[in-house]
């Protein structure tokens, strides 16, 4: 690999010594195109901050159409959207979930009638709507498999029909991805992609999500390790991705990123299918939160470790930072 000669003829630093040429030799690059900007979306009519993720707000429908305009605008090409539920219809059955007309499709059909030219990233699981905040249904204490896979498909198609360019399970039930792929076909919807969770850790790192959605209060003590990998496991993660891709998604991601920067190198050589990471919510939290206080540029290290996903081989990454990183990049 590279030439053969060495030092004093050879001097790596003569490609470092100015701008120019730095940016002539640099092989990876962050655009605003590799970002996806999750939102939340709620029902009230002002905006309100969630105190654990420093600069994100819950919005309401009004405000998810300025916020999509302005990724929009930015050249973000698509949002991924996820709705705070009001607690009163939260069900143990999660029934909230097929209503065509609850939050995420009414922020779902009121982006789509924009007809701007961004993709609108559906999360489908139930734990927005389960009185428990388990993303399946439970029987006996235990999360089951093949129930929650019928739930979840009327999910994934009412959110079809609201306009959803973009399915994105992060359930992590067995056969999820088959089983949404058939019931969208059948319901004439062959062109809505499925961008799989495939590799989701049962991670600390969500904590601020789901203080933003709520989902915190009803999970309790509960934790999905029945479920979300272990994140002991490395080649269980290809195992996954393999799966996945056989029942038919066209993405597959990787969550959480930065401590899972080996997982999104390993699925990127195997399988050479677009593979996105999504820096979780504790990500987001820790950089901010060294930030506030003056120990951390912020900036300069959310590009950095958005840059570290690039290098790690990720075609799209999903971060809270989507807006400020597309609006820096644009300087
Ligand atoms: C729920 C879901 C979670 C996230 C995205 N979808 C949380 C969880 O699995 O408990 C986490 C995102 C984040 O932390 O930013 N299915």
């Amino acid at each position: 690999m590279g030439s053969s000669a060495h030092y004093p003829a050879l001097r790596h630093r003569r490609k470092r010594r100015w701008g120019w040429i730095r940016e002539m030799v640099a092989e990876h690059r962050l655009s605003a195109a590799d970002l996806i900007y999750p939102i939340f979306v709620h029902g009230g009519s002002d905006a309100e901050p969630i105190p654990s993720m420093p600069g994100i707000e819950r919005v309401s429908v009004e405000g998810a159409k300025e916020v999509a305009k302005r990724a929009a605008d930015l050249g973000i090409p698509a949002l991924a959207i996820f709705p705070v539920v009001d607690s009163e219809l939260k069900t143990d059955a999660a029934e909230e979930a097929w209503n065509p007309d609850n939050l995420m499709c009414r922020a779902t059909r009121a982006i789509d009638g924009l007809g701007l030219d961004l993709g609108l990233v559906c999360d489908v699981a139930l734990d927005p709507y389960t009185s428990h905040g388990q993303d399946g249904l439970v029987r006996d204490g235990y999360v089951v498999n093949d129930e929650t896979l019928e739930a979840l498909s009327k999910q994934a198609v009412n959110q079809a029909r609201s306009g959803a360019s973009v399915i994105a399970p992060s359930d992590m039930m067995d056969g999820r991805i088959g089983v949404i792929r058939q019931a969208l076909d059948t319901e004439g919807f062959q062109d809505v992609l499925l961008l799989s969770y495939a590799a989701k850790y049962a991670s600390a790192f969500y904590g601020p999500f789901r203080d933003a959605v709520g989902s915190k209060g009803s999970l309790g003590k509960g934790d999905k390790r029945t479920y979300q990998m272990d994140p002991r496991n490395t080649d269980e993660a290809l195992r996954e991705v393999a799966s996945d891709l056989d029942e038919g998604a066209d993405m597959v991601m990787v969550k959480p990123g930065m401590p899972y920067l080996d997982i999104v190198r390993r699925v990127k050589e195997t399988f050479q299918v677009p593979t996105a990471v999504y820096q979780v919510s504790g990500e987001y939290a820790m950089l901010h939160a060294a930030a506030q206080n003056g120990w951390l540029d912020g900036n300069a290290v959310m590009m950095e470790s958005l840059l570290a996903f690039k290098r790690a081989g990720a075609d799209a990454i999903l971060s809270y930072a989507s807006l400020e990183m597309a609006q820096a990049l644009r300087i």
